[in-house]
C-alpha cells in the first residue's frame, strides 16, 4: 500500500520523505489555507521533494473554468495530480484531463456508486473520505470494502486512495481490505512506526548493552 502525506507542511513532508517510505503528497484548499503559504509556490516545493503524485485541487464548480485551472496546475511540476470534486462538472473534467494523459485524483467521494463514476471517468485515483463518512453515523470501511469489491469485478485501474484517516486503525484496515493508497496527516504516519513494547526492549537491551562494556564502532 503507498503511503501518501496529507498536509501541505513542507517540514513535515520532509522528514517524512527522508524515510524513503513516501509514496506521494495529498493537498486541499483547506491544506493550503492551514499551511499559510501561497498555493502555486508551494505546490511546486512540494513537487521537488517527493517524486510520486502530489495533488492540487481546483476551486471552481463548472467544467470550462476547472479545465483553465487544471492547466495552470499541471504545468507545476510533471507530478502534479489535478483533483477535482465529485460532481457531474468533476466528473466532466476529469474524463477530459484522463483521456489527455493528466492524473487525475477525484475527491469528496462518501459512495461505491460515485466511485464507480469516478472509474468510468478515468480516473486515476478515487479519494473516500473515511473519517467523515464515520463521523456521521457511517463506517467509512464499508465504503472501501464496496469499493475494492466494484473495482475487482471489473478490472478498473483506479487506485483506492483513503482519504480523511484519523488514525492508525484506518491505516491496518485499509491495508487489510486492500487499498491501494491511503493519505493520512503526518502525526498518522509518524505513530504506526510506534509500539510501546519497541520502546521497552531497545531500552531493556541497551541497559545490558552497556553492562558489557562493549562498543561496536
Ligand atoms: C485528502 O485528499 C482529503 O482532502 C483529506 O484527507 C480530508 O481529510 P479531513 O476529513 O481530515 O479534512
Amino acid at each position: 500500500m503507498k503511503f501518501f502525506a496529507d498536509t501541505a507542511e513542507i517540514e513535515p513532508i520532509k522528514e517524512l520523505a527522508a524515510t524513503g517510505l513516501l509514496d506521494g503528497v495529498t493537498t486541499n484548499p483547506s491544506l493550503i489555507h492551514k499551511s499559510g503559504r501561497d498555493f502555486m509556490e508551494v505546490t511546486k516545493e512540494i513537487c521537488g521533494i517527493v517524486d510520486g503524485p502530489v495533488s492540487a485541487e481546483v476551486v471552481a464548480l463548472d467544467h470550462a473554468t476547472m479545465m483553465k485551472e487544471a492547466e495552470v496546475l499541471r504545468k507545476i511540476a510533471d507530478n502534479v495530480c489535478i483533483k477535482v470534486p465529485l460532481t457531474v462538472d468533476g466528473l466532466k473534467t476529469c474524463k477530459a484531463l484522463s483521456d489527455d494523459g493528466t492524473m487525475v485524483n477525484v475527491t469528496l467521494c462518501f459512495s461505491a456508486n460515485q466511485a464507480l463514476l469516478a472509474a468510468k471517468a478515468g480516473a486515476s485515483f478515487i479519494s473516500p473520505f473515511v473519517g467523515r463518512h464515520d463521523d456521521n453515523g457511517f463506517d467509512g470501511m464499508d465504503l472501501i470494502s464496496d469499493i475494492r469489491l466494484i473495482y475487482d469485478n471489473y478490472d478498473f485501474d483506479t487506485e483506492i486512495l483513503v482519504a480523511s484517516v484519523r488514525h492508525v486503525t484506518h491505516v491496518l484496515e485499509s491495508a487489510k481490505i486492500g487499498a491501494d493508497v491511503m493519505t493520512a496527516p503526518p502525526k498518522v504516519i509518524l505513530a504506526l512506526f510506534k509500539h510501546v513494547l519497541t520502546d521497552k526492549g531497545i531500552e531493556g537491551f541497551l541497559k545490558d548493552w552497556e553492562a558489557t562494556g562493549q562498543s561496536i564502532v
